[in-house]
């Protein structure tokens, strides 16, 4: 049984931010869970251990390129990587919400990707720049289904 979330973000220009806004008072209001948020843009580039499993939400910011033969290098956003990587902490890590625009075709949600390739997480889901209600309520559906399977693992 889940009655809290833990979520561990990165938000440079506030679209991730708002939509994790959004998701926690959804699942607040609507799921009669708790939800703490930690957006790492926040942190002076500390890292900490982590004593509870979260979910992570990384936009995407990459070099240029298209994503196939260039572009494919995270920039900005590394801070939640170095983040995860640290004391472990991707051990209880139950998965990642990628975030993009579509007008980046082939790079769309790229680093969340790489993030699954890194640390052999999920790719819970993908959403666009600040979402919609109907990505809030699938969303948050899904996270509390692989916070489920995480503990019964654990
Ligand atoms: C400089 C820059 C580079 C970006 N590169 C990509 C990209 O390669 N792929 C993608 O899907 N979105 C890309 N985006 C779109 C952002 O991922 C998107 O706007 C996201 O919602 C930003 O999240 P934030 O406001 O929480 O920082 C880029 C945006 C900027 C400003």
């Amino acid at each position: 049984m889940v009655n809290k979330i833990n979520i561990i973000y990165i938000s440079l220009n506030g679209n991730t931010k708002y939509f994790v806004s959004c998701l926690s008072d959804y699942i607040k209001e609507n799921m009669d869970v708790m939800v703490e948020s930690l957006n790492i843009k926040d942190l002076k580039g500390e890292t900490f251990p982590v004593d509870e499993p979260f979910v992570s939400f990384l936009p995407t910011y990459l070099n240029g390129g298209n994503g196939i033969h260039t572009g494919d290098k995270e920039v900005l956003t590394t801070r939640l990587g170095d983040f995860i990587a640290s004391n472990d902490n991707f051990k209880l890590c139950y998965g990642i919400i990628g975030s993009g625009n579509r007008n980046f075709n082939n790079q769309f949600c790229l680093s969340a990707k790489q993030y699954v390739e890194r640390f052999s997480f999920p790719l819970i889901d993908v959403f666009e720049l600040r979402g919609t209600q109907t990505d809030v309520k699938r969303i948050a559906n899904l996270i509390i289904k692989h916070h489920e399977e995480f503990l019964k693992k654990l």
